[in-house]
């Protein structure tokens, strides 16, 4: 079976399908949503290992009987993750739109929205915290071009993102960091870190389902600072602020919000920083944090850089508060974990399908990455196709530069009953595509 041959069999008539008008083209039925990365030649290596022929497949499959059953919410995307549960374009505040983000309301509304996030983040006074441009890559990039050539800097990378940061540092900060390393589905060794250098590092690589389990590997006395890009993490596992000196994240994530603005929180560390050091490159003004020598303290009360979206404002409002209606913090960490566990049983069974992250403790609760005996990519192409065409899986084919497998995020705004309508439809799309092979 070739990929053109799937890919007619995922647009051909399959069945009716209440998408079908918006998956006319296999090109955007398949593209990776998050991330503009491409892999190194060490990536590339580890995912041609997992491209077996598809003949060579040994599993049991169980018969192609199509599920009576959709997932009542069939968005598993990674990142635009799903909505809330309840979210509707119409249940937003619209009072702050068609104003100045300035104007009394909007400044309220902005203010209401950090102070919404500081709550259910259980943020310390310590920290600071503030919305600003460019998603998480503008959030993260600012704290590495504002920050970083201070001390010599580590990056720890085990998936796509993470090896985004170690080219940042690398080729365009050209800083020469340490890189320590590990292959997709595994943690670098942490114990290895020298935290007398600043360290970057991806809490929950969302490319390869694999996390940090704690802070632990962190120490109390580090000398340098301590960067995370917690995009996919925070509101899905509880964060040890006196650990983390910057983290990052965009509400698109766990959320379900909007992309392009960046949420920057910074630990009393970080403004000694950028209060005594002056980078030796430009900064453009979307990244300028300090004025006169003095942190920009309005921007971590509502004062945006720039004009911010009220829309992607509101809308954040309005998931922060369904999260805290749900109990906080520990309400989103649960329906995380019960996801999770949901896939977990899942997984286990079938002998078809596996996590790609090895160790359970550092195996991911929102971005959950799976392997599929003997897919590769045409494969998997065509199973996420098949399920989107049908409505119950949108979104599930693993990130372009991981291993070929799937991906089915877990985060809180997804339902854990619509996690278990889609076993079925797993073993109904893997019979299928492989009787077809
Ligand atoms: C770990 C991680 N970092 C960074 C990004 C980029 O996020 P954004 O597109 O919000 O800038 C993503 C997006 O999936 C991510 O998962």
């Amino acid at each position: 079976m070739v990929a053109g041959q799937i890919l007619r069999m995922v647009n051909g008539p399959i069945g009716s399908s209440r998408f079908c008008n918006r998956l006319d083209r296999s090109a955007e039925i398949f593209r990776a949503a998050d991330g503009p990365r491409g892999p190194n030649a060490a990536l590339l290596s580890v995912r041609r290992s997992y491209m077996t022929d598809l003949t060579a497949v040994d599993a049991t499959v169980a018969p192609a009987v199509k599920p009576a059953t959709l997932p009542a919410r069939p968005f598993f995307s990674s990142g635009p993750c799903a909505k809330p549960p309840g979210w509707s374009a119409a249940a937003l505040a619209t009072d702050s739109l068609g104003r100045s983000h300035r104007s009394k309301i909007g400044k309220t509304r902005l203010a209401y929205c950090i102070d919404l996030m500081r709550e259910l983040l259980n943020l310390p006074d310590t920290h600071r915290i503030g919305i600003v441009p460019g998603s998480d890559t503008g959030a993260f990039e600012m704290a590495m071009w504002t920050m970083l050539g201070a001390r010599p800097v580590t990056t720890i990378a085990w998936e796509s993102f993470g090896e985004g940061w170690v080219t940042d540092a690398a080729k365009q900060l050209k800083l020469d960091p340490t890189v320590i390393r590990a292959d997709y589905g595994q943690l670098p060794d942490l114990s290895a870190v020298d935290f007398s250098n600043d360290v970057l590092f991806t809490w929950n690589g969302t490319t390869s389902g694999v996390r940090v389990p704690n802070a632990d590997f962190i120490p109390a006395d580090r000398e340098g600072l301590t960067f995370a890009d917690a995009t996919s993490a925070v509101f899905a596992y509880a964060i040890d602020w006196a650990k983390i000196d910057v983290a990052t994240f965009s509400w698109q994530k766990v959320l379900g919000g909007e992309g392009g603005h960046g949420v920057l929180i910074l630990g009393p560390r970080a403004v000694e920083r950028l209060e005594s050091y002056t980078p030796a490159w430009p900064l453009p003004k979307v990244f300028r944090l300090v004025s006169k020598g003095k942190l920009t303290e309005g921007v971590f009360k509502g004062e945006t850089i720039n004009t911010p979206s009220m829309l992607a404002v509101e809308d954040a409002i309005f998931a922060l508060e369904w999260g805290k209606s749900i109990g906080g913090a520990a309400g989103l960490i649960a329906r995380s974990d019960a996801n999770a566990a949901a896939l977990d049983r899942i997984v286990a069974e079938r002998d078809w399908l596996g996590h790609l992250a090895v160790d359970e403790a550092s195996r991911s609760k929102t971005s959950v990455c799976l392997t599929v005996a003997g897919a590769d990519e045409a494969f998997i192409k065509a199973f996420a196709g098949l399920l989107e065409k049908e409505g119950a899986a949108l979104d599930i084919a693993g990130y372009r530069d991981a291993p070929a497998g799937l991906r089915i995020w877990c985060g809180a705004t997804v339902d854990t009953a619509d996690i278990e309508a889609l076993g079925p439809w797993l073993d109904w799309a893997y019979a299928t595509v492989k009787a077809a092979a």
